[in-house]
Order: C-alpha cells, then sequence, then structure tokens
C-alpha cells in the first residue's frame, strides 16, 4: 500500500489493478460482469437501481431485520420495536430513521426471513409492481441467522416467478465463504452485492451479475457514477486481500479455526446447561441467549440482550474481545488466528460460562418466586 501511495491514489480512470481484481472477483464469486463503489451503502443503492431499471418496477421486498446499509429506500424495517412490527407473517414496513419520506418508505415490501409461504403471499399481492427481492443469505445483523432448507432456493423461484430480480446482499457474506453465500448454499441470485472484507480495510465494494443485466449499465441508460470508484488504493488492497491473503488455503483455515471455536462452545454451553443458541457457519457464529433457535427478527427479539453484555464484559475482563460489539453481532476468525487463540478464548469463556450458570440458576429461583 505504501508502494501505491507513492505512485497517486486517484487518477479519474481505471488503474492498472482495476481489470485483474474484477476478473479474479468474478470467477471467485460467479458472476459475468462487476462495477466498483465505495461502500456498502453505495453498492446496495446502486443494486436498487439496477432492479428498478431493469424490470420498469417500483417495489423493493426486502425481510425484516436485514440491514443493506444506510441509505433510505432500504432504511426499514430493521430494527423495528415489537409494538410497531405488527403481525409477524405480514410485518409493517417501520421507517429505521427520521428524516425518511413516507413515499419511499412505503415503496418497501417487508417480508419475514425463513417464512417462504408468508413472503409468497405477500409478493404475489404485490407481483406486478417488485422490482427486486433484496435479502442477506445469511442475516448476519441479528447475530447469525441459518436460512432454513429450501428458503433461498424458494426466493429464486419466486422471483423467476413475477420476474423480479433476486439480490443477495453479500457485504458481509462474501468474506465468510471463500466464493461466498453461493458457494455455501448453491442458489445463484441475479446480482450480488459485496463488499467489507474484499477491500481488507480500505474502502471497496461491487455489485456484480448476470451480463444480460450489468450490460445495461452504460451512460445514458444506467448511471453508476462516484469519484473515488475503483480508486487505485482501494482496487490494490482488495487484489492484495483477495489473491494474496483471504486465498482459498487461508479461508480454509479460517474455517477451521472457526468450527473448533464454535465446537468449544457447544460443548462448554452443554456441559452447564446454559439456556444459549450457538449458531455459526463459516468463519462467523455467535451465542444467542435464548432456549430456541433464532430463525429472524421476531424469535432475535427473545435473545436476553442484559445476559448477552454480562457474557460480553466477563470476557473483556478476560483479555478476549468475543466478537464485535452487540447481540446482533458475531465473531469471524480470520486467516491469523492460531489453535492457541482459539483455545485462550474457550478458555475465557469455560469460566464465564460458570458464572453465567449461576446467574441463571439465581434468575430462576427469582422467577419460581
Ligand atoms: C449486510 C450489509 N449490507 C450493507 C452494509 C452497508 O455497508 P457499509 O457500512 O460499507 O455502507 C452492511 C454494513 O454493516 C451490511 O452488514
Amino acid at each position: 500500500m505504501r508502494e501505491r501511495v507513492s505512485n497517486g491514489t486517484i487518477f479519474g480512470y481505471e488503474s492498472v489493478d482495476a481489470g485483474p481484481l474484477a476478473e479474479h472477483m468474478c470467477k471467485r464469486f460467479h458472476v459475468d460482469r462487476l462495477k466498483f463503489s465505495m461502500s456498502g451503502l453505495d453498492a446496495t443503492l446502486f443494486s436498487v437501481r439496477l432492479a428498478r431499471a431493469v424490470t420498469g418496477r417500483r417495489r423493493i421486498m426486502k425481510f425484516e431485520g436485514c440491514y443493506h446499509g444506510s441509505h433510505d429506500a432500504l432504511m426499514v424495517s430493521i430494527k423495528p420495536r415489537r409494538e410497531a412490527s405488527g403481525d409477524p407473517r405480514r410485518p409493517n414496513p417501520v421507517p429505521a430513521s427520521k428524516g425518511l419520506l413516507k413515499e419511499l418508505v412505503d415503496t418497501a415490501v417487508v417480508a419475514p426471513f425463513n417464512d417462504l409461504a408468508s413472503t409468497e403471499a405477500i409478493a404475489t399481492e404485490h407481483a406486478d409492481d417488485i422490482a427486486g427481492i433484496i435479502l442477506e443469505p445469511v442475516p448476519m445483523n441479528m447475530g447469525y441467522v441459518h436460512p432454513e432448507p429450501g428458503f433461498l432456493e424458494g426466493l429464486r423461484a419466486l422471483a423467476d416467478r413475477i420476474g423480479a430480480v433476486l439480490i443477495f446482499d453479500e457485504v458481509k457474506t462474501c468474506g465468510k465463504w471463500y466464493g461466498g453465500a453461493e458457494e455455501a448454499f448453491g442458489v445463484a441470485p441475479d446480482v450480488k452485492v459485496l463488499g467489507k472484507a474484499i477491500g481488507g480495510g480500505f474502502p471497496l465494494a461491487a455489485v456484480g451479475g448476470k451480463a444480460s443485466i450489468m450490460d445495461q449499465v452504460v451512460p445514458g441508460q444506467i448511471a453508476h457514477a462516484g469519484t473515488f470508484n475503483a480508486n487505485p488504493l482501494s482496487v490494490s488492497a482488495g487484489l492484495v486481500t483477495l489473491t494474496k491473503i483471504l486465498t482459498k488455503a487461508g479461508v480454509q483455515h479460517a474455517q477451521r479455526m472457526g468450527t473448533s471455536l464454535a465446537k468449544g462452545y457447544i460443548d462448554i454451553v452443554r456441559d452447564h446447561r446454559l439456556a444459549v443458541k450457538v449458531q455459526y457457519g463459516g468463519i462467523s457464529g455467535t451465542v444467542h441467549f435464548t432456549r430456541a433457535a433464532v430463525t429472524d427478527w421476531r424469535s432475535f427479539q427473545d435473545v436476553d440482550v442484559g445476559r448477552w453484555w454480562g457474557y460480553f464484559t466477563a470476557m473483556l475482563n478476560r483479555g478476549i474481545i468475543p466478537m464485535a460489539t452487540g447481540p446482533d453481532e458475531q465473531w469471524t476468525t480470520s486467516v491469523a488466528h492460531t489453535k492457541a487463540d482459539i483455545d485462550a478464548h474457550l478458555d475465557a469463556f469455560e469460566d464465564v460460562a460458570e458464572i453465567l450458570k449461576h446467574a441463571q440458576a439465581e434468575m430462576a429461583l427469582v422467577e419460581a418466586v
């Protein structure tokens, strides 16, 4: 990166690494073409514009509890309060910020994650007006949620039936498996949004998809502009990250570390009889402080947030930052983690689990009284 900085950080046209990076990413993430952006926000924004442009329709279907960046069209039903969210099978669109135009919020069609029958029923009502269906294939803004068998396949079939563009927001998942969520689940969307890990700490995102869609992104048809898109610094960081660090072998190592961390958590939770669900996959996972599996936003709301913070703080006190901050986040193992790191993490959790066990027993007594 020092070398890149000394050669210049912005030229206003493609830099030498842009072609090789695009080629690597198209192959790795199974897309025909892609365009570089700067952040997940502007990439998902562009994916929504693409869907509207190629279908000539207005509405975007999104899932309750999924986050797609801080832009207006998708700032809907991200973490809605129970009182505002209505029927779980037919969630209300709830604005996630002040300052959003009601007309825009109303273009969002909100569906419950992992409930295919309800999603199909809602989509059918707006079938002629849904431009795109966007989702995190593995929601990671409500901890870690597995798509249930058949859910992603069902959405693929639904998008085909109503003529909508299926968009996977892989801003998080593209870095969790070598080839992203398609590699893990075998379902191919029309458009993928990639971000976060691919830039190795520099601002880089991308929107990729089928040639039939991406080839319409030309001046005068579908606009995609940005001064810093494909800037040399981010592009070089992306090329080094994806070809030298997050290689297949590197990701496999991180996955082995992630799996042994998760299995260690599962053993400790079982031994201490904690009311905790460990949900994991790829290189990420989390501990949900709840008795039933978290499958969507409504079940995430049953998570005991206070107990999660107790766990997090107790881990910090033992010198371990166990994951990103908040029960809606998750851990991610990296190419740099070693077995010694995993052992140290699990030793700390063993200790913390003992405290949690006593706290749980005391709470049970209080509840019994
Ligand atoms: C799934 C998902 N999509 C989009 C975004 C937005 O990305 P950015 O923060 O780079 O704008 C995020 C950020 O956390 C995300 O988790």
